[in-house]
């Protein structure tokens, strides 16, 4: 079988959204092709058939490749515009509605890495409840989850090198982080509000009742199956009328797909019905 560069590409953008519901086609045909090409060298398997086969038959090759197009990094406001539509369309609105109703706002970081999402959502809090007299405030709490230890160390201690802080602006990083040797360190003021746990988004929640969740760049690694538990998992921990972000790629497979309401498509916003 002989396929052109455009149609080799297509195939394997096809398999990353069917097998891990990423979606690619916001990307260009020659990045993505590049990404490809990156991997087919030290794959073996030179022509673009074999690899294509070897793709679909290979968790580890997928994983490989999902890898090499960047999409494992972690950084804070990653995709600065999902996060200003975040704060328009979820968190400014749900403060709003506690601040005028009473009660706790809970949100959950699920596969928070080393911390970066988890403090970009309590930093958002922060700036939104800024305007809002102390008494009036409302609860606000951010739960951070990850299946890796080491990454949760991490994350706990608030610690950044200089080249992590990059997606903070200047006026961000002099008001919520402290230099320290090399790097900079989290202030207190959105430490506290956050709060850091070992789970495996695999297992049934052991947390309920989230208004928002935020879950990017998680399920891609994972197989259908593993996606459909892990939505399944995700549906459940949320309220009625809770928040679902996931990532800028990804799209939610299985049975909760239906039980949501889409906000904002381009930046993957969804809402419980
Ligand atoms: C690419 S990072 C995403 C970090 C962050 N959410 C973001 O978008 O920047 C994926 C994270 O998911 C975590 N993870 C993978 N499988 C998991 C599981 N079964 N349960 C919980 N976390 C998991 C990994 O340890 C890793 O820290």
């Amino acid at each position: 079988m002989e396929l052109t560069e455009d149609e080799f590409t297509t195939q394997v953008m096809r398999h990353l959204f069917r097998s891990r519901g990423v979606d690619l086609s916001g990307y260009s045909q020659s990045f993505v092709f590049r990404c490809i090409r990156r991997r087919i060298g030290r794959s073996g398997h030179l022509a673009y058939p074999g690899y294509l086969k070897h793709l679909m038959k290979s968790e580890e090759e997928t994983n490989e490749l999902l890898n090499a197009l960047s999409i494992n990094v972690t950084e804070f406001f990653r995709d600065k515009s999902s996060w200003d539509a975040f704060v328009k369309a979820v968190l400014r609105p749900m403060i709003e509605r506690k601040t005028a109703g009473g009660g706790l706002l809970r949100m959950w970081s699920a596969g928070c890495a080393t911390g970066q999402e988890t403090y970009t959502m309590a930093i958002c809090v922060a700036e939104e409840l800024e305007d809002i007299p102390g008494p009036e405030r409302p609860m606000v709490t951010v739960l951070g989850t990850d299946i890796s230890h080491q990454a949760l160390v991490k994350a706990k201690s608030g610690v950044y090198e200089k080249d992590q802080v990059k997606g903070l602006s200047d006026r961000m990083l002099a008001k919520y982080f402290v230099p320290v040797g090399e790097g900079y360190e989290a202030k207190d003021i959105i430490k506290k509000r956050v709060r850091y746990v070992r789970e495996n988004l695999l297992d049934v929640p052991t947390m309920k009742y989230f208004d928002i969740i935020v879950c990017r760049n998680v399920m891609i690694y994972f197989s259908r199956k593993m996606h459909e538990v892990v939505a399944r998992n995700l549906f459940e921990a949320l309220r009625q009328g809770g928040y679902l972000m996931l990532g800028k790629t990804e799209t939610l497979l299985g049975a909760p797909r239906d039980s949501f309401d889409v906000v904002d498509l381009e930046n993957r916003i969804l809402k419980k019905k």
